[in-house]
């Protein structure tokens, strides 16, 4: 019976095998000791930046009602690093490796998708448009969809990889932001990144977070993610990757109906390491029981 469904899904030219894949930054190499990283639909690395940097101030990371925050900056060690030592240790699986870019300038944003380019084991680029931990009160390029249109326009020309848009949910209406994304050339939309916030010790009067303000995620914000893929399926034809609080095969294919083709997992993998396969057997799961061949077939099909 299991091996009857059909759980491939499609982002630009690229075939997953199912919709199931880290987000990025909670994820690593490391995890291949809880983790059968062959069963995953792709592999999406912590983002890389040009050069090394350090990231934010410490602590990096709290706990709050439903969820965490944290700031950790985009702590990368460049990307020649990526390429000599992270990209290795995942080539040897089977899944397509998903590179997740950050960057402070789109010149920046370019410069690595180029050198990216030509990188045969990296199948796509999911640029990270939306960090809220970047200097600048926590805005990030994906608030404006001029600059979003503008970037992602500039990426596609030196690369033909399928791109990501990893859109932030710090926006008035992430509709605008994802057209712009749309316009520049995207083939995919990641919806999306965590949102703006802060959280305060109310012994000692400080910020939970050494940089005040960071991203959060956990269950708490799936019900905004959703809202969110619901409306930016309404406006764009990109395949969506729902990501925000996905702690269950449920909740992923919550993000399926509204609209995503494939769901990505973050915070869940702090709690649980083995979340990204049980989420992916209680999907199948849910596939026996309700009679469901092709996963394709859930996508968009909310019933209003
Ligand atoms: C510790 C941590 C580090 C993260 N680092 C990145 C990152 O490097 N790049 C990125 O695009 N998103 C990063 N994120 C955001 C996640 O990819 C994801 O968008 C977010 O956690 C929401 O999904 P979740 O609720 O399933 O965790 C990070 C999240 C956490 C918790």
């Amino acid at each position: 019976m299991t091996s009857s469904k059909n759980m491939q899904v499609t982002i630009g030219d690229l075939t997953l095998k199912n919709p199931i894949m880290p987000a990025s930054g909670a994820f690593g190499p490391e995890m291949e000791q809880a983790l059968d990283f062959d069963r995953l639909g792709a592999i999406v690395p912590k983002s890389i930046t040009k050069f090394p940097q350090p990231g934010n101030a410490k602590p990096r990371v709290c706990e709050t009602n439903g969820g965490m925050i944290n700031s950790i900056g985009i702590q990368s060690k460049g990307v020649e690093h990526f390429l000599s030592h992270t990209i290795p240790a995942f080539e040897k699986y089977q899944s397509p490796i998903i590179a997740s870019v950050s960057a402070e300038s789109i010149e920046e944003f370019v410069d690595v998708s180029a050198t990216l380019a030509n990188q045969a084991s990296i199948r796509g680029l999911e640029l990270n448009i939306s960090c809220p931990n970047l200097k600048g009160d926590g805005k990030a390029f994906g608030m404006d969809a001029t600059i979003t249109r503008e970037l992602i326009s500039q990426v596609r020309e030196v690369t033909t990889k399928p791109i990501i848009a990893k859109l932030t949910p710090n926006v008035t209406s992430i509709q605008d932001i994802a057209i712009a994304a749309e316009q520049g050339g995207a083939d995919g939309l990641n919806v999306a990144n965590t949102m703006l916030a802060m959280a305060i010790d109310v012994d000692t009067r400080k910020p939970l977070i050494g940089n005040v303000m960071g991203g959060f995620s956990g269950p708490a914000v799936k019900p905004i993610i959703v809202r969110m893929i619901y409306q930016v399926a309404q406006v764009s034809s990109l395949p969506i990757i729902g990501c925000g609080g996905v702690m269950s095969g449920r909740d992923a294919i919550e993000m399926m109906i509204a609209g995503a083709s494939a769901v990505q997992v973050g915070t869940a993998s702090f709690i649980n390491p083995t979340a990204l396969t049980d989420i992916l057997t209680e999907i199948e799961e849910y596939m026996e029981q309700n009679e469901i061949i092709e996963i394709e077939e859930l996508i968009g099909s909310i019933i209003i």
